[in-house]
């Protein structure tokens, strides 16, 4: 990673949405959440609810003080680009 981020869109994030497939955008950044399912603080079950989406809220709604930059460096996939589905 030479600083540039790859692009992923919200269709592409909506496929991980499993335990074993996580993916999760949080401030843009899309990252790969699988390895540090289990060693969640809050448990599997609530950070299951970001899951394949942009959890930036929900983030922000519970521990908006966490620094998921330096915490999850290593699970970076890269920048959310697009917008979010719109709800049929
Ligand atoms: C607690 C990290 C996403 C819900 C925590 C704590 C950390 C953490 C470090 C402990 C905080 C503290 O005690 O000060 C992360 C990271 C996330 C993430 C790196 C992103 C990948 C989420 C999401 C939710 C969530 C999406 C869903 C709402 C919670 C809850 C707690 C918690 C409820 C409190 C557990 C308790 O104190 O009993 N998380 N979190 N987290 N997290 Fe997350």
């Amino acid at each position: 990673n030479k600083g540039i981020l790859r692009p992923v869109t919200y269709e592409e994030l909506a496929k991980h949405d499993k335990v074993d497939d996580c993916w999760m955008a949080i401030y843009d950044k899309v990252y790969n959440v699988t390895p540090y399912m289990k060693y969640h603080p809050g448990g599997v079950e609530e950070l299951m609810k970001g899951a394949g989406k942009n959890a930036t809220a929900l983030f922000n709604q519970v521990h908006q003080w966490v620094n998921i930059q330096s915490m999850l460096e290593k699970c970076l996939i890269g920048g959310l680009v697009g917008h979010p589905p719109v709800p049929a």
